[in-house]
């Protein structure tokens, strides 16, 4: 063995080329194979004397090394490439285009009614999707056996206790737990996610989205009320859109009421989707009763209040006169694709 013979091997090594990965094998087998140059040299490494292996021991460790990288690094490259015969890649070619995607129209929407309110002053507030019994029924007024707190509407998480938890059916409970932390005057809104243990059909589905509104200070009123309401009707509808309150019952307002807004499809004359009325309801409101307003710590001599709440997938049905609730759920791009116009980028 000697010095040169170690050389030259590193040399074939650095000068090695090979296209495909059948040829870095064939070179793998020629240096490092059972039989393979390297293999050879350390065969012949354990019959030299002592100060050759002093001399020749690390110059060979190191080729061995140089051969194990150098392998890999072809490996790697001819990997990289199309087969020898094979086109080579045209480096000149467009990359491949990202699709954009859109928003989805609940979104869409909440965005819209959030900006709207914004603008009259309000501020957003979010509250938790798994509540407890309180902040969804009790602090609301709702009386121990009513009816909403039933099972079959309610998702319970934990049954049996006094307060179980649960998922919120809806964002009123966001309500309560704003009133019990922000400083009066109030004027916030709420949009989220909720849960009710309906059959899923084209008008309920089990999950779904609302926006609840609460706004409390000295000597509100119920013309408070009807005036923010209009307003936000004409915002979300257009300008000569009318609204009309029907009498309703809430635990948690007093009076309560359901509101219908001008229908902008048929402008009043009548048409399937208003089934011939001319107005289509868009949510429940109301004066927030006292006693939720006492259950949160806020002196009801004082201070009054109104509340409203409104379906998101509802609101978007009626812009966009989507037909069945669950398109919203099914991400189906060809529906998704609709809202592409609506979408902000
Ligand atoms: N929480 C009611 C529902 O889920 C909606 C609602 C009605 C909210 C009247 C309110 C309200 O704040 O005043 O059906």
């Amino acid at each position: 063995m000697t010095r040169a013979e170690i050389d030259r091997v590193l040399a074939e090594l650095k000068e090695l080329k090979c296209k495909t990965e059948k040829e870095v094998e064939e070179a793998r087998v020629r240096f490092l194979g059972k039989k393979g140059e390297i293999t050879a040299l350390f065969e012949a490494f354990r019959e030299v004397s002592r100060e050759q292996k002093a001399e020749f021991g690390r110059p060979l460790n190191e080729l061995k090394q140089a051969a194990l990288a150098r392998i890999e690094e072809l490996k790697a490259s001819a990997a990289g490439s199309a087969s020898a015969e094979g086109p080579a890649q045209d480096l000149s070619l467009p990359g491949e285009q990202f699709e954009l995607g859109s928003r989805h129209p609940v979104s869409i929407v909440r965005q819209e009614i959030v900006d709207i309110f914004r603008k009259f002053g309000y501020d957003v507030a979010e509250g938790p999707e798994i509540e407890d019994d309180y902040h969804v029924f009790e602090a609301l007024n709702f009386p121990p056996n009513h009816p909403a707190r039933d099972m079959q509407d309610t998702f319970f998480i934990s049954a049996g206790h006094l307060n179980p938890l649960l998922l919120r059916t809806h964002t009123s409970s966001v309500q309560v737990r704003t009133m019990e932390k922000m400083p009066l005057p109030i004027r916030v809104v709420c949009p989220g996610r909720v849960f009710r243990n309906e059959a899923i059909s084209a008008r309920a589905h089990c999950i779904f989205h609302q926006i609840e509104g609460l706004y409390i200070d000295e000597h509100v009123t119920f013309a408070d009320l009807k005036q923010a309401i209009l307003l936000f009707a004409r915002e979300m509808f257009g300008a000569d859109a009318q609204i009309r309150m029907r009498p309703s019952f809430f635990p948690f307002t007093e009076p309560s009421a359901e509101v219908d807004v001008s229908c902008n499809i048929c402008h009043g004359k009548g048409c399937n989707i208003c089934k011939g009325t001319g107005w289509l309801e868009i949510m429940g409101c109301g004066m927030v009763d006292p006693n939720v307003l006492e259950a949160s710590g806020i002196d009801s001599k004082k201070y009054s209040g109104f509340a409203f709440g409104m379906g998101l997938e509802r609101i978007a049905m009626l812009k966009w006169q989507v037909n069945d609730l669950r398109h919203y759920f099914e991400n189906d791009l060809r529906f998704l694709h609709e809202f592409e116009a609506a979408t902000e980028v």
